[in-house]
């Protein structure tokens, strides 16, 4: 028999004992405690909690820091742990709140929120917002820091409680709680020489914009192609500040690749065929994805098996979360 001491601040202690195969985080949601959470995969690292005492499982600790390892910070969606625990919320885990500065309907189906910068961040990484204390959905950061805001893209998803609320009822000035940033799909070629690719699949635009974005920043002046693809046309945003971007830049290209008619101007091609078609060699690439885990392990492979070294292709792959 597992149990575990919860102890999320000095006046709360709950005891619980792990059933079966449970996870950690299964566990403290049975037992009717909030625990935050978002994509319940080992991604967002929204449910990150602190071991004060006892050895959680290696597997519960991937992709966390050596720091963050040392203080016994774990992922409780991932944590099946072999003895017993004591548990705390971790201080990194601490919330900032932000106010919304902006909001804009790029499509009935995508939304830009921009929100007040309250820590530093590098374009392309993700945060974690929340609403009502527990809601917590993790979305890239579209904009540079330069730019003095966050900016992310949130695409409407069907029963989708955060997503829903945003597009229903956040409004300029709102408040809410953010928790961030991390993940390291950034600007980071070789050399400002270095060919870039950037393929998105529908929001996955949105860390690839910051990227791009950052790239021109810092002068990159090796050739840039950004393909922004989608399932239809409404999948596709930007279209003329992209268009605006290429045609001040010799050095950037950018195509909209639409899977299913009509496709109003816009390439209408599989993603992959039209990729290999443009660059049947990726090597010596920087190789940035973003969007479904499909479309990046996919295109991944892709990339790889043309030309392109696994440490040069940079991922962000988005977890359906309702
Ligand atoms: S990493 Fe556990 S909920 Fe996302």
């Amino acid at each position: 028999m597992t149990v575990i001491l919860y102890q999320p601040n000095s006046e709360q202690s709950h005891s619980v004992i792990l059933k079966g195969d449970e996870t950690v985080l299964e566990a403290l949601e049975g037992a009717g405690l909030d625990i935050p959470n978002a994509c319940r995969a080992g991604a967002c690292q929204a449910c990150k909690l602190q071991a004060t005492q006892g050895q959680v499982p290696a597997i519960a600790q991937q992709g966390l820091t050596n720091a963050e390892k040392t203080l016994g910070y774990f992922l409780s969606c991932q944590c099946r742990p072999n003895e017993d625990l004591i548990l705390t919320q971790p201080e990194a885990q601490k919330r900032a709140a932000v106010t919304v500065l902006a909001l804009k309907k790029f499509s009935p189906q995508i939304l830009q929120l921009r929100l007040s910068a309250a820590f530093p961040f590098v374009a392309g990484q993700f945060f974690t917002l929340w609403h009502q204390g527990n809601i917590a959905r993790s979305y890239s950061i579209a904009s540079t820091a330069d730019e003095g805001f966050i900016e992310c893209h949130i695409k409407k998803v069907p029963g989708g409680l955060f997503s829903q609320y945003a597009f229903e009822h956040l409004k300029v000035d709102d408040t809410l709680e953010i928790q961030g940033p991390t993940g390291s799909c950034i600007y980071a070629p070789k050399d400002a020489t270095q060919p870039l690719l950037l393929a998105g699949l529908s929001t996955g635009l949105a860390p690839l914009f910051g990227i791009l974005k950052q790239a021109i920043q810092q002068q990159h002046c090796g050739p840039i192609h950004l393909i922004c693809a989608a399932k239809n046309v409404q999948g596709i945003y930007l279209a003329a500040e992209l268009k605006q971007l290429e045609a001040a830049h010799t050095n950037l290209r950018v195509d909209f690749v639409v899977q299913d008619g009509p496709t109003e101007g816009y390439t209408q091609a599989s993603v992959y065929d039209f990729c290999k078609q443009a660059h049947p060699s990726t090597k010596g690439y920087s190789v940035y994805l973003c969007g479904a885990q499909s479309f990046v392990t996919k295109l991944k492979k892709q990339c790889f098996l043309a030309g392109a070294n696994m440490a040069e292709i940079h991922a962000d792959a988005f977890l359906a979360c309702s």
